[in-house]
Protein backbone atom coordinates (compact mmCIF):
# COMPACT_ATOMS: atom_id res chain seq x y z
CA UNK A 1 0.00 0.00 0.00
CA UNK A 2 1.10 3.28 -0.81
CA UNK A 3 1.20 6.26 1.72
CA UNK A 4 -1.67 9.08 1.80
CA UNK A 5 -2.20 10.34 -1.88
CA UNK A 6 -4.70 12.64 -0.80
CA UNK A 7 -4.24 15.90 -1.11
CA UNK A 8 -5.58 17.84 1.59
CA UNK A 9 -7.84 20.97 1.22
CA UNK A 10 -8.86 23.01 3.66
CA UNK A 11 -12.71 23.06 3.29
CA UNK A 12 -12.36 19.42 3.85
CA UNK A 13 -10.23 20.17 7.35
CA UNK A 14 -13.41 22.15 8.42
CA UNK A 15 -15.72 20.45 7.39
CA UNK A 16 -14.92 17.20 9.18
CA UNK A 17 -12.70 18.26 12.07
CA UNK A 18 -15.40 18.28 14.38
CA UNK A 19 -17.66 15.70 13.54
CA UNK A 20 -14.90 12.71 13.88
CA UNK A 21 -12.67 11.94 16.95
CA UNK A 22 -9.51 13.06 15.38
CA UNK A 23 -6.75 15.91 16.18
CA UNK A 24 -8.68 19.28 15.04
CA UNK A 25 -6.66 20.25 11.89
CA UNK A 26 -5.57 16.99 10.71
CA UNK A 27 -7.29 15.87 7.24
CA UNK A 28 -9.98 12.77 7.47
CA UNK A 29 -7.91 11.03 4.89
CA UNK A 30 -4.79 11.49 6.27
CA UNK A 31 -6.05 9.92 9.61
CA UNK A 32 -7.14 7.11 8.29
CA UNK A 33 -4.19 6.63 6.59
CA UNK A 34 -2.05 6.87 9.66
CA UNK A 35 -3.92 5.02 11.64
CA UNK A 36 -3.52 2.26 9.78
CA UNK A 37 -7.09 2.51 8.33
CA UNK A 38 -6.25 2.94 4.39
CA UNK A 39 -6.00 -0.30 3.38
CA UNK A 40 -9.54 -0.85 4.97
CA UNK A 41 -10.90 2.57 3.04
CA UNK A 42 -9.05 1.03 -0.05
CA UNK A 43 -11.40 -1.69 0.48
CA UNK A 44 -14.51 -0.31 0.55
CA UNK A 45 -13.60 1.70 -2.60
CA UNK A 46 -12.66 -1.60 -4.37
CA UNK A 47 -15.91 -3.63 -3.34
CA UNK A 48 -18.52 -0.63 -4.13
CA UNK A 49 -16.55 -0.24 -7.82
CA UNK A 50 -16.61 -4.35 -7.84
CA UNK A 51 -20.29 -4.03 -7.38
CA UNK A 52 -20.85 -1.33 -9.66
CA UNK A 53 -19.24 -3.29 -12.45
CA UNK A 54 -21.40 -6.27 -11.88
CA UNK A 55 -24.33 -5.10 -12.15
CA UNK A 56 -23.50 -3.03 -15.06
CA UNK A 57 -22.02 -5.99 -17.04
CA UNK A 58 -25.10 -7.88 -16.41
CA UNK A 59 -27.50 -5.90 -17.66
CA UNK A 60 -27.61 -5.74 -20.90
CA UNK A 61 -28.44 -2.11 -22.89
CA UNK A 62 -31.70 -3.27 -24.90
CA UNK A 63 -34.99 -3.02 -24.14
CA UNK A 64 -36.78 -5.75 -26.14
CA UNK A 65 -35.32 -8.41 -28.42
CA UNK A 66 -35.92 -6.25 -31.54
CA UNK A 67 -33.04 -3.37 -30.27
CA UNK A 68 -30.70 -6.62 -29.68
CA UNK A 69 -31.61 -7.48 -33.36
CA UNK A 70 -31.01 -4.38 -34.64
CA UNK A 71 -28.44 -3.54 -32.92
CA UNK A 72 -26.07 -6.92 -34.18
CA UNK A 73 -27.37 -6.42 -37.98
CA UNK A 74 -26.09 -2.62 -37.46
CA UNK A 75 -22.59 -4.25 -35.74
CA UNK A 76 -23.04 -6.80 -38.98
CA UNK A 77 -23.41 -3.77 -41.51
CA UNK A 78 -20.33 -1.65 -39.83
CA UNK A 79 -18.57 -4.81 -39.96
CA UNK A 80 -19.14 -5.53 -43.93
CA UNK A 81 -18.45 -1.79 -44.83
CA UNK A 82 -15.26 -1.52 -43.48
CA UNK A 83 -14.72 -4.95 -44.52
CA UNK A 84 -15.61 -4.32 -47.76
CA UNK A 85 -13.55 -1.76 -48.26
CA UNK A 86 -10.49 -4.02 -47.22
CA UNK A 87 -11.34 -6.04 -49.88
CA UNK A 88 -11.26 -3.40 -52.90
CA UNK A 89 -7.49 -2.89 -51.69
CA UNK A 90 -6.65 -6.11 -51.51
CA UNK A 91 -8.28 -6.97 -54.94
CA UNK A 92 -6.62 -3.87 -56.35
CA UNK A 93 -9.89 -2.36 -57.11
CA UNK A 94 -8.89 0.81 -54.91
CA UNK A 95 -5.16 1.74 -53.86
CA UNK A 96 -3.33 0.32 -51.58
CA UNK A 97 -3.41 2.58 -48.22
CA UNK A 98 -1.75 1.17 -45.08
CA UNK A 99 -2.91 3.72 -42.90
CA UNK A 100 -6.51 3.61 -43.72
CA UNK A 101 -6.35 -0.18 -44.10
CA UNK A 102 -4.91 -0.45 -40.43
CA UNK A 103 -7.48 1.97 -39.22
CA UNK A 104 -10.58 0.05 -40.44
CA UNK A 105 -8.93 -3.51 -39.13
CA UNK A 106 -8.76 -2.03 -36.05
CA UNK A 107 -12.64 -0.63 -36.24
CA UNK A 108 -13.71 -4.37 -37.31
CA UNK A 109 -11.57 -5.60 -34.41
CA UNK A 110 -13.44 -3.71 -32.47
CA UNK A 111 -17.10 -4.29 -33.60
CA UNK A 112 -15.86 -8.05 -33.82
CA UNK A 113 -16.86 -8.39 -30.23
CA UNK A 114 -20.28 -6.35 -30.17
CA UNK A 115 -22.69 -8.99 -31.67
CA UNK A 116 -22.52 -11.23 -29.10
CA UNK A 117 -24.04 -10.02 -26.11
CA UNK A 118 -27.34 -9.52 -28.29
CA UNK A 119 -27.36 -13.12 -29.37
CA UNK A 120 -27.26 -13.76 -25.55
CA UNK A 121 -30.75 -11.97 -25.27
CA UNK A 122 -33.60 -14.38 -24.75
CA UNK A 123 -36.58 -13.71 -27.88
CA UNK A 124 -33.83 -12.85 -30.59
CA UNK A 125 -34.26 -16.09 -32.26
CA UNK A 126 -37.92 -14.70 -33.69
CA UNK A 127 -38.79 -11.52 -35.65
CA UNK A 128 -36.61 -9.45 -38.19
CA UNK A 129 -33.82 -11.84 -38.19
CA UNK A 130 -31.65 -14.27 -40.37
CA UNK A 131 -30.34 -16.22 -37.56
CA UNK A 132 -30.62 -19.45 -37.81
CA UNK A 133 -31.98 -21.58 -34.07
CA UNK A 134 -28.68 -22.99 -34.44
CA UNK A 135 -26.96 -20.40 -32.85
CA UNK A 136 -28.78 -21.42 -29.49
CA UNK A 137 -29.02 -24.95 -30.08
CA UNK A 138 -25.76 -25.50 -30.79
CA UNK A 139 -24.31 -22.19 -28.52
CA UNK A 140 -20.89 -23.91 -28.39
CA UNK A 141 -20.12 -24.19 -32.01
CA UNK A 142 -21.44 -20.61 -32.49
CA UNK A 143 -19.29 -19.58 -29.29
CA UNK A 144 -16.40 -21.40 -31.69
CA UNK A 145 -16.91 -19.31 -34.74
CA UNK A 146 -17.43 -16.12 -32.84
CA UNK A 147 -13.93 -16.42 -31.39
CA UNK A 148 -12.38 -17.02 -34.26
CA UNK A 149 -13.13 -14.31 -35.71
CA UNK A 150 -12.41 -12.40 -33.38
CA UNK A 151 -8.85 -13.66 -32.68
CA UNK A 152 -8.29 -13.35 -36.63
CA UNK A 153 -9.79 -9.71 -36.46
CA UNK A 154 -7.36 -8.54 -34.01
CA UNK A 155 -4.91 -10.60 -35.64
CA UNK A 156 -5.31 -8.29 -39.25
CA UNK A 157 -5.64 -5.33 -36.96
CA UNK A 158 -2.38 -6.05 -35.73
CA UNK A 159 0.01 -7.12 -38.58
CA UNK A 160 -1.56 -4.21 -40.37
CA UNK A 161 0.13 -1.83 -37.75
CA UNK A 162 3.62 -3.31 -38.37
CA UNK A 163 3.09 -1.91 -42.10
CA UNK A 164 4.20 -5.11 -43.97
CA UNK A 165 1.94 -5.24 -47.11
CA UNK A 166 1.98 -9.17 -47.86
CA UNK A 167 1.71 -10.12 -44.90
CA UNK A 168 -0.96 -7.84 -44.19
CA UNK A 169 -2.84 -9.59 -47.24
CA UNK A 170 -2.17 -13.09 -46.37
CA UNK A 171 -3.69 -11.84 -42.94
CA UNK A 172 -6.60 -10.32 -44.71
CA UNK A 173 -7.05 -13.94 -46.85
CA UNK A 174 -7.68 -15.66 -43.14
CA UNK A 175 -9.69 -13.52 -42.05
CA UNK A 176 -12.03 -13.27 -44.99
CA UNK A 177 -12.87 -16.96 -43.91
CA UNK A 178 -14.55 -16.39 -41.13
CA UNK A 179 -17.57 -14.38 -42.98
CA UNK A 180 -18.69 -17.26 -45.44
CA UNK A 181 -17.79 -20.23 -42.39
CA UNK A 182 -20.47 -18.73 -39.82
CA UNK A 183 -23.19 -17.75 -42.17
CA UNK A 184 -23.03 -21.03 -43.85
CA UNK A 185 -24.21 -23.01 -40.45
CA UNK A 186 -25.81 -19.70 -38.79
CA UNK A 187 -27.36 -17.45 -40.95
CA UNK A 188 -30.11 -17.55 -43.01
CA UNK A 189 -29.52 -16.40 -47.05
C1 LIG B 1 -19.81 -15.93 -35.75
C2 LIG B 1 -20.75 -15.81 -36.83
C3 LIG B 1 -20.61 -14.71 -37.84
C4 LIG B 1 -19.47 -14.19 -38.40
C5 LIG B 1 -18.03 -14.59 -38.14
C6 LIG B 1 -19.88 -13.17 -39.31
N1 LIG B 1 -21.23 -13.07 -39.31
FE1 LIG B 1 -22.33 -11.81 -40.45
N2 LIG B 1 -24.01 -12.41 -39.49
C7 LIG B 1 -24.10 -13.47 -38.62
C8 LIG B 1 -25.48 -13.68 -38.23
C9 LIG B 1 -26.00 -14.74 -37.30
C10 LIG B 1 -26.23 -12.69 -38.89
C11 LIG B 1 -27.74 -12.47 -38.81
C12 LIG B 1 -28.08 -11.44 -37.71
C13 LIG B 1 -29.57 -11.20 -37.59
O1 LIG B 1 -30.26 -11.05 -38.64
O2 LIG B 1 -30.07 -11.17 -36.46
C14 LIG B 1 -25.27 -11.91 -39.67
C15 LIG B 1 -25.62 -10.83 -40.48
C16 LIG B 1 -24.76 -10.19 -41.33
C17 LIG B 1 -25.14 -9.13 -42.24
C18 LIG B 1 -26.56 -8.56 -42.41
C19 LIG B 1 -26.79 -7.40 -41.45
C20 LIG B 1 -28.22 -6.86 -41.56
O3 LIG B 1 -28.38 -5.64 -41.72
O4 LIG B 1 -29.17 -7.65 -41.50
C21 LIG B 1 -24.01 -8.76 -42.92
C22 LIG B 1 -23.90 -7.67 -43.98
C23 LIG B 1 -22.92 -9.57 -42.42
N3 LIG B 1 -23.41 -10.43 -41.47
C24 LIG B 1 -21.64 -9.49 -42.88
C25 LIG B 1 -20.57 -10.20 -42.32
C26 LIG B 1 -19.20 -10.08 -42.78
C27 LIG B 1 -18.73 -9.21 -43.92
C28 LIG B 1 -18.46 -10.90 -41.99
C29 LIG B 1 -16.99 -11.15 -42.02
C30 LIG B 1 -16.10 -10.03 -42.07
C31 LIG B 1 -19.38 -11.54 -41.05
N4 LIG B 1 -20.65 -11.09 -41.31
C32 LIG B 1 -19.00 -12.44 -40.08
C33 LIG B 1 -23.06 -14.23 -38.17
C34 LIG B 1 -21.72 -13.99 -38.45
Amino acid sequence: MPGCLHVCNPLYHFTYATKYAKPKGECLVRYKWNNNKGEEVMKKILVAGGVMLAASVSATPFEKPEDAIEYRQAAFTMIATNFGDLAEMVKGRKEWDQQTFSQRAQFISQLSYMPEEAFKVDGTDKGQTKAKPEIWSDWDGFSVKLDKFQTDMANLAKVSLDGDERATKRAFGEAAKNCKSCHSDYKYR
